[in-house]
């Protein structure tokens, strides 16, 4: 039988590529390439990039990789999807982060005539009013769909922000998914917020399950929750009044 690959490559801007960490909190960087100038910026070895993982990252920018056309088939991963809770202590390296989260909210096309690009996931009436946020062991980071880079918005460990399940706590990487109801203003004001959050579950479900099935073609291992103290997250992270806790998910390595 004809294999299929499990996503298409898409042209993001060879910029992404370029593994430089443009804001350094503390000195440390991550990063597939350009070693000459991560390496001007902070005298690490490129040796290290390879090796670090999210237990190592806690930069104030992390500039994500572009993702590679690896791992198994579609097939292959809707057959061997199933939730996790027990994850091995090893971080995700770069490549396995960038690609989750590409996966889950990241530009796979430009939008036409001008408008905003369009996401890996579809979004009702295209107005992508979900904010991904990665839990990582050392700060809460928002992914930047258009750059393909996380932004620190809280350092230190709040994986306890992230979920009410124990494995939440240890797992190398978390995802929260927050609706910004703002992006309904102006536009669809009839909608009730009850019908909106319905509207973003939906939304984020489908970005999610693009993310469980790139972990689980990629030999990484997931599970979708929504058990979590969203408000809480909210408040810690400082959001909008419009933002609203929607889901949370967790990734790791398998046992
Ligand atoms: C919307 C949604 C919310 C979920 N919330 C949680 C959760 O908070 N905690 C958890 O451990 N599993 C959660 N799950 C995972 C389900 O328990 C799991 O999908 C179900 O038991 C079927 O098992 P499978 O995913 O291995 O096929 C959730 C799944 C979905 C779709």
């Amino acid at each position: 039988m004809k294999k299929l690959p499990i996503f298409l490559l898409v042209a993001i801007a060879v910029t992404f590529a370029v593994g430089v960490v443009c804001a350094l909190s503390t000195g440390a960087s991550f990063g597939a390439s350009s070693d000459a100038t991560s390496d001007a910026l902070t005298g690490t070895s490129s040796d290290q990039y390879n090796t670090q993982t999210t237990n190592d990252m806690n930069s104030e920018t992390i500039v994500l990789a572009t993702p590679a056309e690896t791992g198994a088939t579609l097939l292959h991963a809707l057959r061997e999807r199933a939730s996790t809770r027990e994850y091995s202590a090893d971080g995700l390296t770069l490549e396995q982060l960038s690609g989750v989260l590409w996966a889950a909210a990241g530009v796979n096309r430009p939008g036409a005539d001008g408008a905003p690009a369009r996401l890996t996931a579809p979004s009702a009436m295209a107005l992508y009013p979900i904010r991904t946020y990665a839990v990582l062991p050392h700060g809460v980071y928002l992914y930047n769909t258009d750059a393909h880079t996380l932004t620190c918005v809280l350092e230190g460990d709040h994986r306890r922000l992230a979920g009410l399940q124990d494995f939440v706590y240890s797992a190398p990487l978390n995802i929260i998914y927050v609706a910004d109801l703002a992006a309904y203003k102006g536009r669809y004001d009839n909608l009730s917020e009850a019908d909106q959050l319905r509207i973003c579950g939906m939304d984020a479900m489908a970005q999610c399950q693009n993310a469980n099935l790139w972990a689980c073609g990629n030999g990484m291992a997931s599970v979708t929750r929504l058990m979590a103290p969203g408000t809480e997250f909210l408040a810690a992270i400082g959001a909008p009044s419009t933002y609203r806790f929607v889901l949370a998910q967790t990734v790791g390595i398998p046992q």
